[in-house]
């Protein structure tokens, strides 16, 4: 790596300014999770009778939540069947580098950051972690993990009758949903994080993208808000994307690579302290 970016980078390390990670799907796709937008993405080949955006909606649950179970159920199986990466194992070494400065936002649903080992007290999973569930009707936001008799799908199947049984409301009985955002629901905070996300950019030194293609809302709102603070921005990815020239333009990098690849140089350079 050029060695005016890496000298940046532990120049920013050394200082005692925030460090803000921001991950997409492309953090798990050296751990073989398809991302939503490539050529085998999730949002790419949908399920076999809806397609994608009209998939993983709250209205759909509501008319044919069986149909919203198999697939998540079956995307629940490859994310169980999945390793974290050295990028994964990277951003927990971050974590534990900087500490009370570092901040993770995924908009990964995989659990894989957790997994790795990075606290849920510095992880904000902003589209939610389907490793989760909570009641699909008004009763409460209570989170708890998918019951472990539920049977990951390794195909599309149909669910049995004790799936029906155990993806229910343990408080009420109605429906359990998969714990993540809809297309048809909003960021909040109790849920997801929203104003903590938002804010969290404001003092951060050096905002780390990693592995999105800066489709959605939020992530893009991080970047700029970064980018207004003045922090150091670094987009890593193996294409360009929004996020490429936001950091150029900021000042800051993209560079292009893997991040099982790039994320350890960086934080070699991270951990020298001159
Ligand atoms: P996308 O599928 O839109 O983008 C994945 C990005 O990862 C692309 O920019 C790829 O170039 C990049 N990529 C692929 N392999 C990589 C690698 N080895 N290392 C680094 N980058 C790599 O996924 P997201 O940006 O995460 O939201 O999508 C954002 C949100 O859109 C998702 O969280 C989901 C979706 O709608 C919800 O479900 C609410």
């Amino acid at each position: 790596m050029d060695p005016n970016i890496l000298a940046t980078v532990r120049d920013f390390a050394a200082s005692e300014a925030p460090l803000v990670v921001l991950s997409g799907a492309g953090i798990s796709a050296e751990s073989g999770i398809p991302t939503f937008r490539g050529p085998e993405g999730y949002w790419t080949v949908g399920s076999r009778h809806y397609r994608p955006e009209e998939m993983a909606t709250l209205g759909m649950f509501r008319s044919n939540p069986e149909e919203v179970w198999r697939w998540y159920l079956r995307r629940l199986a490859v994310c169980r069947g999945a390793e974290p990466n050295a990028a994964h194992r990277a951003v927990v070494d971050m974590e534990r580098l900087f500490g009370d400065r570092f901040l993770l936002i995924t908009q990964n649903v995989d659990g894989l950051h957790l997994r790795a080992g990075n606290t849920p007290g510095r992880t904000y999973q902003i589209h939610g972690n389907i490793n989760f569930v909570r009641c699909a009707g008004p009763c409460s936001n209570d989170i708890y993990p998918l019951p472990a008799s539920v049977e990951l799908k390794e195909k599309d199947e149909p669910l049995s009758d004790a799936d029906r049984a155990a993806l229910r409301c343990r408080a009420c009985g109605a429906w359990a949903r998969p714990h993540v955002l809809w297309f048809d629901e909003s960021y909040d905070e109790e849920l997801y994080r929203f104003n903590s996300s938002i804010e969290a950019p404001a003092g951060a030194g050096m905002l780390l993208i990693v592995g999105t293609s800066g489709a959605t809302n939020l992530p893009m709102q991080i970047g700029s808000i970064a980018a207004g603070q003045g922090a150091l921005l670094v987009d890593v990815n193996p294409d360009r994307n929004p996020f490429s020239a936001m950091a150029e333009r900021a000042n800051g990098f993209f560079l292009a690579g893997a991040a099982g690849t790039v994320l350890p140089s960086l934080l070699e350079a991270m951990r020298r302290d001159g």
